[in-house]
């Protein structure tokens, strides 16, 4: 599988500073600390930048979303096959920015796994946690909204809520890796984190609004 523990996955958003030229850049710095480091990152570019990205840089990208749909007639909609067109290896679903209903979530992770994709899905409290991880999807990623681009980390404002996933989830399958989210900005968060229990972090950010995101990402790596 493409997700090891620990790891480090970035979420491009709809960010300026991670769309277009901006994006690539991004994505190429990633690509050298990857590279470098041999520790496992998933990017997130934008929607549109997703195949572009995917051929020009040598390293695990999902998409941001992917809807329930099947290929054909349909407007405006990205199926699982899509985005495994694209060279994708995996998508997010279910982001606190871009929800969809549970119901949906069991078909998405049968319909990329169905491609040879991988599912992150990302939840917002344990009651969720518990109810997707009965879904068997690959990763799990806890993220209180309220800490979402905060700058007020997770593992600092709630470390409980990590543990408690973290348990909960591993209760119902320990082959579901657990990322936390929402705050992350450096290697002390990472560490934290990582002594919660959790597998890896997903953050935003902390990296695509950094003036050095290399910097940022290296930091980010020490807590591993
Ligand atoms: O998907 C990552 C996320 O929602 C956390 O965002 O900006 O707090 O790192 P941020």
């Amino acid at each position: 599988m493409i997700l090891n523990s620990p790891m480090i996955a970035l979420n491009m958003k709809a960010y300026r500073e991670s769309s277009g030229e901006n994006g690539l850049r991004l994505a190429k710095i990633c690509e050298e600390v990857f590279e470098e480091s041999g520790v496992c990152m998933v990017i997130c570019p934008q929607q549109t930048d997703l195949s572009l990205i995917c051929r020009e840089v040598n390293m695990p990208c999902f998409s941001q979303h992917v809807d329930p749909i099947d290929a054909g007639s349909q407007t405006g909609w990205v199926s699982a096959g899509a985005i495994k067109d694209s060279g994708a290896d995996g998508s997010l679903i279910n982001h606190s920015e871009h929800k969809i209903r549970i119901s949906e979530i069991n078909i998405l992770i049968d319909k990329l796994r169905s491609f040879g994709l991988c599912s992150l899905v990302c939840t917002n409290n344990e009651a969720v946690s518990k109810a997707v991880a009965e879904l068997k999807p690959d990763a799990i990623a806890i993220e209180p909204p309220l800490l979402i681009g905060s700058g007020i980390s997770v593992s600092t404002a709630e470390p409980e809520i990590i543990s408690n996933t973290v348990d909960a989830v591993r209760r119902i399958d320990k082959g579901i890796k657990v990322l936390c989210g929402a705050g992350i900005s450096n290697g002390k968060d990472v560490k934290s984190s990582i002594e919660l229990g959790a597998d890896g972090v997903l953050l935003a950010s902390g990296i695509v609004k950094a003036k050095d995101p290399k910097e940022v990402l290296l930091d980010l790596i020490s807590g591993i």
